[in-house]
C-alpha cells in the first residue's frame, strides 16, 4: 500500500475525459491524501473536462485545438476562480507535461494525440510512465524505447494483459522467460457464425461482453485487431522475439495474461475486469492501493474456466497485426493508421464490419516497403495512410491535432 503521511504524487493525465482518464480520477478521489492532479489533457469534451477543473483543480489543461481551448477559457471566466493554464494541441498536450512536471503520467489519449507529450515526460525523466494508449507504442515503440535507454522514467503498463505480465515477472530474470501468453476473450462475436459476419450492426459491436471501454478499443476488442495492437505492444514492452508471444482465447477474462518461464513454471494475474486494477498500480508502483472495487473475484462461483485458440480465419485482423509486425517499422504504423480510418468509417456507418479488414489489408498491400527512420517519418508515413484510405477524413483529423 502506498503509505499516508508520504509526499503526494503530482499527476499528469492525458485522455482524462475517457474511459481510463475518468477511472484514474476515480481512484485519486478515493484516496485525495496521495495525489495531486497538477493537469488534465483531453479533446473537446468541455462539460467533462469543466467538471473536472472544478473538482480537482489542475495548474494546467491542455484540449485537442485552438477553438475548443478559446471556448474553455471563455468558460473559465467566473469571478474569484483562479483558472489553469490552457494549452491546445499535439504542442500544447507537450508543453502541459513539461510545465506542469508530473510524478506520475497517465497516457490514456486515443490514436496518436498524445505521442508527443509522452515523448516529453520520458525526456524530462518523468518518474513513472503508465501508458494505456497503445497506438503509441505500436506505432512509435521503438523510438519511445530508444528514448528511455538514456532517461530515468519508468513505463508501466496500464492495458490489463500487459498490466498482468508486468507483474508476472515482477522479481524474476528476464532470461528465464521462455513465452508471454496473451489472453483475450475473444469479443463479442467469438461463437457466431463467420457467414453472418456482414450483417453485424454498430450497436452489436460496440456490446463487449466483459469489459467498458470507449468506442475505438470496443470495436477494435470485436474485431479482435485490439488483441493484434496488443501483441505489437507487448514485443515492444517487453523487447521479446515475435515467436514468444502467444495467443489465448479465454472467454471469462479472469487470467489477465501470463508468462511461461524457462523451468515450466507459468505466473498468472488474475482478478475481475476492472480497469482500476491496471490503473491503480501504474499510480502507486512500485507499492498497491486498496481498491473499493463493487465486486470480488470468486473462483467458486465461477467453477470452470475455458481456453480456446484464437480462429484466424474468422478474425482477419489480428493475423493482419501479426503480418504487419513481421513487415518491419512501417507494417505496424500503416495497420494502425488505415484501423483508426476504417474503425471511425464503420462508427458513422460508412462500411459493414466486415470491411475494416479489407481496408487494413489494402493499405498493408499498398504501403509496405515504405522506409520509416525517424519519428518526422512515422508521422509522414501515418498521414499518407490515413489520407489514402480516407481523403476526407484526413484534414479534419490534422487540423485537429495541428500536426
Ligand atoms: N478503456 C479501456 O478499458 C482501455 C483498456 C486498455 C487500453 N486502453 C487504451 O487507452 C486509450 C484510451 O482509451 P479509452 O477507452 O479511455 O478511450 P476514450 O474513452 O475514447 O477516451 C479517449 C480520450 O482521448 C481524448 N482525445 C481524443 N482526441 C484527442 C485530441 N485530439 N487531443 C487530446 N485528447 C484527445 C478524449 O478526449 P475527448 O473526450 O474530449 O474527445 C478522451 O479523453 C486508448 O489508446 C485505448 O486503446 C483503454
Amino acid at each position: 500500500m502506498v503509505s499516508e503521511g508520504s509526499e503526494k504524487r503530482r499527476v499528469c493525465i492525458l485522455g482524462s475525459t475517457g474511459s481510463v482518464g475518468t477511472n484514474t480520477l476515480n481512484i485519486i478521489r478515493q484516496n485525495s491524501s496521495l495525489y495531486d492532479v497538477v493537469a488534465l489533457a483531453c479533446g473537446n469534451s468541455l462539460d467533462i473536462l469543466l467538471n473536472q477543473i472544478q473538482e480537482f483543480k489542475p495548474e494546467f489543461v491542455s484540449v485537442g485545438s485552438p477553438q475548443v481551448a478559446r471556448d474553455l477559457r471563455q468558460r473559465l471566466l467566473a469571478p474569484g476562480a483562479r483558472p489553469p493554464h490552457v494549452f491546445y494541441g499535439i504542442d500544447g498536450h507537450r508543453d502541459l507535461v513539461r510545465e506542469s512536471e508530473p510524478d506520475v503520467l497517465i497516457g490514456a489519449m486515443a490514436g496518436i494525440h498524445g505521442l508527443q507529450a509522452v515523448l516529453q515526460a520520458v525526456r524530462q525523466n518523468v518518474p513513472y510512465i503508465g501508458i494505456a494508449n497503445k497506438e503509441i507504442l505500436v506505432m512509435a515503440g521503438s523510438f519511445i524505447l530508444d528514448l528511455l535507454k538514456e532517461s530515468r522514467s519508468e513505463l508501466i503498463p496500464v492495458d490489463s494483459e500487459h498490466s498482468a505480465v508486468f507483474q508476472a515477472l515482477m522479481g524474476n530474470e528476464k532470461s528465464a522467460l521462455k513465452n508471454i501468453i496473451l489472453t483475450g476473450s475473444g469479443g463479442p462475436f467469438r461463437t457466431r457464425d463467420v457467414a453472418d459476419f456482414k450483417r453485424i450492426t454498430k450497436a452489436e459491436a460496440l456490446k463487449h461482453p466483459n469489459w467498458v471501454m470507449g468506442a475505438k478499443i470496443t470495436i477494435d476488442s470485436a474485431t479482435m485487431m485490439n488483441k493484434g495492437l496488443e501483441f505489437i505492444e507487448a514485443i515492444r514492452l517487453f523487447q521479446v522475439e515475435r515467436r514468444q508471444i502467444k495467443i489465448l482465447i479465454h472467454p471469462e477474462s479472469i487470467i489477465h495474461s501470463m508468462v511461461e518461464y524457462c523451468d515450466g513454471s507459468f505466473m498468472a494475474q488474475l482478478g475481475i475486469s476492472d480497469m482500476r486494477i491496471p490503473i491503480s498500480l501504474a499510480l502507486a508502483y512500485p507499492k498497491r492501493l486498496p481498491l473499493d472495487l463493487s465486486k470480488q473475484l470468486d473462483l467458486v462461483q465461477w467453477q470452470s474456466l475455458h481456453f480456446e485458440s484464437p480462429d484466424y480465419h474468422k478474425f482477419p485482423c489480428l493475423r493482419l497485426a501479426m503480418e504487419a509486425e513481421a513487415l518491419g517499422t512501417e507494417g505496424p504504423i500503416i495497420l494502425n493508421a488505415a484501423n483508426e480510418v476504417a474503425v471511425q468509417k464503420f462508427l458513422i456507418d460508412h462500411i459493414e464490419f466486415t470491411e475494416i479488414a479489407s481496408i487494413v489489408e489494402q493499405a498493408l498491400n499498398h504501403f509496405q516497403g515504405t522506409p520509416v527512420r525517424s519519428l518526422e517519418e512515422v508521422i509522414e508515413l501515418d498521414e499518407r495512410v490515413r489520407l489514402w484510405t480516407s481523403p476526407w477524413n484526413v484534414q479534419s483529423f490534422y487540423s485537429a491535432v495541428e500536426v
